[in-house]
């Protein structure tokens, strides 16, 4: 028990900012953190920019030897071949990601993403030495139905049991209901959640793992609430939509220990 997961403040910049955007915005992101002397050994910062960015996202970061990290926000579930359009994780790991996302709610809802796709992709990032971000988050028809945790658990099981017990990944709790609608979870109901879904990790995988899995809050994080979410227990970070495509907004968020312990 008791071991220290480094937060992990995560930047999902959805279809938003080309490839030149990106590098004026990242650029800035770093001078931001540089100069308010942000570590991230404290807390780790990363930027999911749309494919067509990470070429130059991962220049600009290794050229200037940024303190950033960067990740791609889907992939395929196959490596090569007949798939028009369809991204691999080869791919993703030869431009040094980090990270991918997996599963996020717009991708089940617009996609039709199911839990066993969400399940092979994570499985598939793994591979390629891909940190994968699992998404999982119940709807507000869900959260009527079910209450709190039993949607989120169910779709984070299905991956579980695709995993071994060294698997490396995250998972972002994002209930639909907060995504982009300005109205956040309580810090509450988010530890509610995370403390289940660390719990089945427990479960399935072992207390290692799970001691040692980040688990994000997502949903209308911003610097003014992102504290409150930080001070819990089984809160490690937060994947940010919206306030990610400001630079100010974001640097703020990510240095969010200067304001935990104030609200
Ligand atoms: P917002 O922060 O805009 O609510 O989006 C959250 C999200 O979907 C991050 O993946």
């Amino acid at each position: 028990m008791g071991v220290a997961r480094t937060p992990l403040i995560a930047g999902n910049w959805k279809m938003n900012l080309d490839h030149l955007q990106a590098i004026a915005f990242v650029q800035k992101l770093a001078w931001s953190l540089r100069d308010a002397k942000h570590s991230s050994n404290e807390v780790e910062v990363a930027v999911f920019p749309p494919f067509t960015d990470l070429r130059s996202v991962q220049t600009l970061i290794a050229a200037d030897k940024l303190e950033l990290a960067h990740g791609a926000q889907d992939l395929s579930a196959h490596d090569s071949g007949a798939y028009t359009g369809e991204i691999s994780g080869a791919f993703l790991s030869a431009l040094s990601c980090r990270y991918v996302i997996i599963g996020h709610s717009e991708r089940r809802q617009y996609h039709h993403e199911d839990d066993a796709l969400v399940a092979k992709k994570t499985v598939a990032a793994l591979r390629h030495g891909v940190t994968p971000v699992v998404c999982v988050g119940e709807s507000a028809e869900d959260l009527a139905e079910h209450g709190p945790s039993a949607v989120p658990v169910a779709q984070l099981r299905v991956v579980l049991d695709e995993l071994t017990t060294d698997a490396e990944f995250v998972v972002a709790y994002e209930p639909v209901w907060a995504i982009g609608s300005g109205q956040a979870a309580t810090p509450e109901q988010a530890q509610q959640v995370c403390s289940a879904l660390r719990a089945t990790i427990a479960e399935t995988l072992g207390d290692d793992t799970a001691d040692r899995t980040r688990i994000l809050y997502g949903g209308s994080v911003k610097s003014g609430n992102i504290a409150g979410f930080m001070n819990q227990s089984d809160v490690d970070g937060a994947l940010v939509g919206g306030a990610s495509l400001d630079v100010d907004e974001f640097s703020a968020i990510a240095r969010f220990p200067k304001h935990v312990g104030t609200v």
